[in-house]
């Protein structure tokens, strides 16, 4: 055999086993779209931010860091987080009750507290609060009893930690040690490993702004939380490693390109417990929120935030029970849906059922007439409310037998089986939906 025959042979040889190890490792992680498919569907989550901020009722970890607190008087919150009340049961039995599919418990936020009884480090309500508690796994149980998936939230950066480099804004404890990083990743590997054991429907991370995703083991982090439970998901705060997005507090005006994605919202203005803060948003504004979160194919993961003794504040319960009410009358426009019909059509907020034969309208102001639908080319089999049951008469008006432009539909929607809320009107279709896009021409035929 001839030397270049030989190379040959060897270069043959290695590009097949790489082949071989890259189909691998894709085939060790199962699709998206089979991880997601929940989430997909799930379209309500509840978030709960609970930490020692609750006890001063200050922004949760910020408060130190930018200096409106001091580290020391931050700390002694700790002191005054006692889970007196905390009835997990409870808990999840409301969050049940608002509709919502799942619920994400923040296990640690940026200060470092830890909720569950964590063998790294002291920092944590078992061992440094009158708690002296581990108040994670209860709740992980009676979400599951309730039939809720369980997410965790976990700060991948830690202001309290002796070995993490960033203390405050502006006060740092280094800026290059190996040795030290190396601790800390040790530390967060150790905490994540702890917390797969709850084996969690999906991870949230936070704060991965602050390291990039070399420095945190992204890479690693995220094959040992599937290598776990290889159907979990997590969520894009992996500085590239995470399954679907997070955009914050803001509603997107733009429909956005994420397949998967998840806006995470607070209820006043504050995560976590601040009695200060009176700033609620109405249950009708949510509920319009939530809507608007659905036609544009996404979720919503509404906050509360629990005081420090574990009651959930009264208006935090309202709303969660106002919200109950419109999402148990709603379930079949809610739950399952996918995004609907660009705004040319119809003059409001619409979703389509998974299989595209329904369309759903959300009708968030009382109408003045007629709902008018443009440009469906589908037949009608049958409009209904949601909710409600009540058939709704409708009619095609202008349409010219010569023209394919679809007439205009209108459907009358008698106030009385309108909701206080917003009104759901289901428009079944003859096939999947069919949508005339095509520029109206000055005439076909005559
Ligand atoms: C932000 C904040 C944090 C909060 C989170 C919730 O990233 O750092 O305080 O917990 O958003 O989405």
């Amino acid at each position: 055999m001839s030397y270049s025959t030989k190379n040959l042979k060897v270069v043959l040889l290695i590009v097949f086993f790489s082949l071989i190890n890259s189909t691998y490792s894709q085939q060790t992680e199962k699709p998206k779209e089979e991880r997601l498919a929940w989430f997909k569907d799930a379209k309500l989550g509840v978030f709960i931010h609970w930490g020692i901020y609750a006890v001063n009722g200050i922004d949760e970890s910020w408060s130190f860091f930018n200096n409106y607190i001091s580290y020391q008087d931050y700390m002694k919150q700790l002191h005054g987080f006692t889970a007196k009340n905390y009835n997990p049961t409870q808990w999840a039995n409301l969050i049940k009750e608002s509709g919502a599919k799942y619920t994400v418990l923040t296990t640690k936020h940026h200060d470092g507290v830890a909720l569950w009884n964590s063998k790294y480090g002291t920092l944590n309500t078992v061992k440094a609060t009158p708690a002296k508690r581990d108040v994670l796994t209860p709740f992980v149980k009676a979400a599951r009893k309730n039939n809720l998936k369980v997410g965790l939230y976990y700060s991948l950066l830690d202001w309290s930690h002796p070995d993490y480099p960033n203390f405050t804004r502006d006060k740092k404890r280094y800026t290059n040690d190996d040795t030290r990083w190396n601790s800390f990743t040790k530390f967060n590997f150790g905490q994540l490993t702890e917390l797969t054991k709850y084996n969690p429907d999906l991870y949230w991370f936070d704060g991965d702004w602050e390291q990039s995703a070399q420095k945190w083991k992204a890479k690693e982090i995220r094959s040992l939380l599937l290598r776990k439970n290889p159907n979990t998901i997590l969520n894009s705060r992996l500085q590239g490693y995470g399954d679907y997005a997070t955009p914050e507090q803001g509603v997107p005006i733009v429909k956005p390109s994420d397949k998967f994605w998840e806006l995470c919202m607070t209820m006043n203005k504050s995560w976590g417990f601040q009695p200060n803060d009176k700033e609620y948003k109405s249950i009708n504004q949510i509920i319009r929120i939530f809507v608007d979160c659905i036609s544009m194919g996404g979720n919503l993961l509404l906050d509360i935030g629990p005081k420090p003794d574990g009651t959930i504040p009264k208006e935090q319960v309202a709303i969660l029970k106002g919200l109950g009410r419109w999402t148990k009358k709603h379930k079949e426009a809610i739950y399952g849906t996918r995004a609907g019909i660009p705004k040319e059509h119809f003059n409001g907020y619409t979703a389509l059922s998974k299989d595209k034969t329904i369309l759903y309208l959300y009708v968030d102001n009382k109408p003045n007439g007629p709902l008018l639908i443009k440009g469906l080319k589908n037949k009608v089999n049958r409009i209904w409310v949601v909710g409600n049951g009540t058939k709704l008469s409708h009619k095609v008006i202008g349409k010219h037998y010569w023209s394919s432009v679809p007439g205009l539909l209108y459907i009358d929607l008698p106030e009385k089986v309108q909701d206080k809320d917003v009104t759901v009107i289901a428009v079944l279709l003859k096939g999947k939906i069919d949508l005339y896009r095509e520029k109206v021409k000055a005439i076909e035929s005559n």
